[in-house]
């Protein structure tokens, strides 16, 4: 088990429709000790890739995306999710469908702040049916830009969003991918990674 994997188990609680709550250090509370760990080890697990910019959508992304950003040396730029008035026009904006399809909102990333020149680094804390990505990837492509690779802390990968992303040949690596938990024993299996 690798040091995020140790943590879950220690820490994380199983709830009813394969919701991980993981607030006493990466949602609620944050562990700054593990979220340097996490910054370190996607630098490792990118390292030799040119990023310029690294991309989180607000609000739990910022933690885990922002130590990646200090140990690469470049800006962390957090997709917003709601569209501010100042912002108008000048903004590449994203459709987030909920999984269910019954909701859909808008992310928005000022132009000024994605150009084509740009080698991002999509970083977020948790990925589910991966809407929250494709969303982020549409806004790299809008600016022209160029997906280097997407960094996950929690993959759960029972559900859809890995494999539809992987299968869209992105360069997608996950801290600790479960691939089951069950709520009434609290036994958490993960997938074995090299
Ligand atoms: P998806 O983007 O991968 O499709 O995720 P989904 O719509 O299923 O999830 C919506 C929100 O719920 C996301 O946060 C995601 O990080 C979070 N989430 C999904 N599964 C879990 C889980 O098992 N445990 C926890 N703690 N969170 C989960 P968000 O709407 O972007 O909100 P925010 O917290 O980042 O502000």
């Amino acid at each position: 088990m690798n040091f995020l994997e140790d943590r879950i188990v220690k820490e994380g609680s199983v709830k009813p429709g394969g919701i991980l709550k993981v607030d006493s250090f990466l949602n609620h509370q944050l562990d700054i000790a593990l979220l340097e760990k996490i910054g370190r080890e996607f630098t490792r697990r990118f390292a030799g890739k040119p990023i310029t910019k690294v991309l989180t959508i607000e609000s739990s992304g910022i933690a885990i995306a922002y130590p990646v950003a200090r140990e690469l040396g470049v800006p962390l730029v957090v997709a917003k999710k709601s569209h501010s008035v100042q912002l108008n026009g000048e903004v590449y904006i994203a459709e987030i469908e909920s999984y269910t399809g019954k909701t859909v909102h808008q992310v928005v990333v000022a132009k000024k702040y994605l150009c084509s020149e740009d080698r991002v680094l999509i970083i977020d804390d948790f990925l589910a049916n991966g809407c929250a990505l494709q969303g982020l990837i549409s806004l790299v492509d809008a600016a022209d830009a160029t997906v280097v690779g997407l960094g996950i802390a929690i993959e759960k990968g029972f559900q859809e969003g890995g494999h539809r992303i992987r299968n869209l040949g992105y360069h997608l690596e996950s801290l600790a991918i479960i691939d089951s938990m069950d709520a009434e024993s609290g036994v958490i299996t993960f997938r074995q990674q090299p």
